[in-house]
């Protein structure tokens, strides 16, 4: 059993909330906004308990993958001899999240250590802190126990709302919890509720739409839709990776039959097979782009998919950045019965992988 947030006793408490804000960004304003909202009920409710102090941790892109990473504990954003694009800065974000969170949110310029000590003492009633992005620190994708210690030395309380950092076995996400009573919070629950109910025993007929590219990412959770599902209708990129390296499924897996001008998208006829095949379904789950979906006229294939599986009465699924990206653009969300903030999380998780994050929780 999860330790679920409902359960805690977080009045008086200073609560470390992991949240994931790594969104796309343009010109200071957050794309995915979807994404930070799902954070809102359970921000919501810390704060609706008396004397609670929460502040929130997150990262932002992959600020030290450019980097050597060789200085562990030392902060990278400012660093005198290694500098860090403060594109990778959560500041950016403080705005935003107070919009579509509707609420006071504080900008710390750290994550750890004086920085947060100082913040709480000032803190008042209803102020969230956002800390700087954990990533600045290369020991959190370590997992570096020294950094979760210091991580969690200023709170009583930690919870994990981040469903989508929950297949990453790091200092904010495992190694925080592990040193602080930990519990899940209400987004991440609604994610595995969710999940669950296309991962098994998907109301048949059940159809999984899977697109987008790296065929080595999506070829485990191909196998395992096999096992469940009563179709796999393949594009985007990897569909063209798998006729390549002459990939072979069994009759479940749809490949498709033609493409777009330079094999950009799907084309015509197998946009018509799959849309034929999604009007039969009682399940949808959809994952990844069928083509590039972001250069006109090469959206065409994903955009007819997409009209198909909103018309469709079936229970339907999607996640992964790009297509929940895409679901935000058209002002879609609404009309899917769940969207998951999980891309690489979501296919761990149907793939039926360990996901370090959930299981540290129960
Ligand atoms: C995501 O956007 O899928 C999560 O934030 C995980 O990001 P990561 O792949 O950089 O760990």
């Amino acid at each position: 059993m999860m330790r679920r947030i409902q359960n805690a006793d977080l009045r008086n408490k200073k609560v470390l909330m992991r949240v994931d804000f790594n969104v796309a960004v343009d010109n200071k304003n957050a794309k995915e906004k979807y994404k930070i909202f799902a954070s809102k009920a359970t921000i919501d409710y810390i704060l609706s308990q008396e004397g609670a102090k929460l502040a929130l941790v997150g990262h932002l892109g992959r600020p030290t993958a450019l980097k050597n990473c060789l200085l562990g504990n030392e902060l990278l954003i400012n660093h005198p001899e290694i500098s860090i694009d403060s594109e990778f800065s959560l500041k950016q974000l403080a705005d935003d999240a107070e919009r579509i969170l509707g609420i006071e949110v504080k900008f710390v310029e750290d994550c750890i250590g004086e920085k947060v000590k100082a913040a709480q003492i000032c803190q008042y009633r209803g102020e969230v802190l956002l800390l700087e992005n954990v990533r600045f620190y290369c020991n959190d994708e370590k997992n570096d126990q020294e950094f979760a210690k210091q991580l969690t030395e200023n709170f009583d309380i930690f919870v994990n709302d981040a469903f989508s950092v929950c297949h990453r076995d790091q200092a904010s996400v495992t190694g925080a919890a592990k040193l602080l009573p930990a519990y899940a919070g209400f987004w991440v629950e609604k994610e595995i509720e969710n999940l669950e109910k296309i991962k098994n025993n998907p109301m048949a007929p059940a159809v999984a739409i899977i697109g987008g590219a790296k065929i080595e990412t999506k070829l485990p959770l191909i196998q395992a839709f096999e096992k469940t599902y009563d179709y796999i209708l393949v594009g985007g990129k990897i569909a063209n990776e798998a006729i390549d390296q002459g990939l072979k499924f069994s009759n479940k897996v749809i490949l498709p039959v033609d493409f777009a001008e330079g094999r950009m998208d799907i084309g015509p006829k197998t946009i018509e097979k799959f849309k034929e095949i999604i009007k039969t379904a009682k399940t949808i789950v959809w994952n990844g782009p069928m083509g590039k979906f972001e250069e006109e006229p090469f959206d065409m294939g994903t955009n007819e998919i997409l009209d198909a599986v909103i018309e469709s009465q079936a229970f339907t699924v999607i996640g992964g950045g790009e297509t929940a990206e895409i679901l935000e653009k058209r002002n879609l969300i609404d009309r899917v019965s769940f969207v998951s903030t999980g891309g690489g999380a979501m296919l761990e998780y149907l793939s039926g992988n360990v996901m370090p994050g959930i299981e540290v929780l129960q």
